[in-house]
């Protein structure tokens, strides 16, 4: 058996093929990589960081089992609905209300549900006129489903029975209605390196995202949402998530339960 040193020095090659091939694993926090990384060695029945180096060269289509293994895209539509009542009543309608366009970007979007919620709180809140809602994610076979907008029922548990007549065509297969699908535009976009898609945002959500990320990380990612923001823009982050670094300074905290924060006008 191998000594834990050359384990390391295996990991450390392993992990620089993977950011070759341009996922930044580096930015990641351990513990959740390996467990991931561990669960597509066993399902190739490799023991060492080495073979599983060795079998990505040779198995190209590995390297998509392993992206889809690391970026997981549990989702939901209205997931948590306490913060989505909270939307709905008071940051939509106040955004709502703008005069000019409104832009939203949901960051790691994962297949869509979370950018049609929005949709359809937007596209309630003020008709579909001049609103923009960027879905973005790293895994394209995510935004593929989301680009389909057709879902499985129980997706949709937590849609509001008001909202679920009006914004969901058919039966077993349910598909958003084009009020709102047509607000919705995805884009392939990888958090750690890529500039804001197409800033400035109104509202920025990112949900059940920076959890994977490292501290470092975390930081850097805040401050381009930051940076992102319109002057009383809005940023909501997932239930278990909090802003850390100096973004910290420049966004007021609003809703500390919903985790909803604002940049000052
Ligand atoms: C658990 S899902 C969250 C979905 C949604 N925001 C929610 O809260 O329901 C996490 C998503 O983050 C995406 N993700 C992971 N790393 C990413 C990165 N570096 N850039 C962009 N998206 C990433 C994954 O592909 C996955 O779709």
């Amino acid at each position: 058996m191998k000594d834990a040193l050359a384990q390391d020095q295996d990991l450390a090659i392993l992990l620089q093929k993977i950011e070759r091939r341009g996922l930044m694993v580096s930015s990641y926090r351990e513990p959740c990589l390996l467990r991931r990384l561990a669960v597509r060695m066993r399902a190739r029945g490799v023991h060492t960081f080495g073979d599983y180096a060795v079998l990505l060269d040779r198995v190209p289509e590995e390297f998509d089992l392993l992206l889809d293994a690391l970026t997981i895209n549990v989702t939901r539509f209205f997931r948590n609905p306490e913060t989505y009542t909270v939307l709905r009543q008071r940051v939509v309608p106040e955004l709502a209300a703008l005069k000019g366009p409104v832009a939203v970007w949901s960051a790691g979007s994962a297949t869509g549900e979370e950018a049609y919620s929005l949709a359809i709180l937007f596209a309630e809140a003020r008709g579909t006129a001049r609103i923009r809602i960027d879905a973005s994610d790293l895994d394209p076979t995510a935004l593929s489903i989301a680009e389909k907008a057709e879902y499985k029922e129980r997706a949709l548990e937590d849609v509001p029975a008001d909202l679920r007549s009006t914004y969901f065509t058919g039966g077993s297969q349910p598909r958003v209605a084009d009020a709102a699908r047509r607000l919705v535009r995805t884009v392939r976009h990888d958090l750690t390196k890529d500039p804001a898609p197409a800033p400035p945002y109104h509202l920025i959500v990112c949900r059940n995202v920076v959890i994977y990320f490292d501290r470092p990380m975390q930081e850097r990612l805040f401050q381009t949402f930051v940076d992102a923001l319109v002057p009383g823009g809005v940023l909501l982050l997932g239930k278990v998530e909090t802003l850390v670094g100096p973004a910290r300074e420049r966004l007021k905290l609003e809703d500390p339960r919903e985790r909803i924060y604002r940049r000052p006008a």
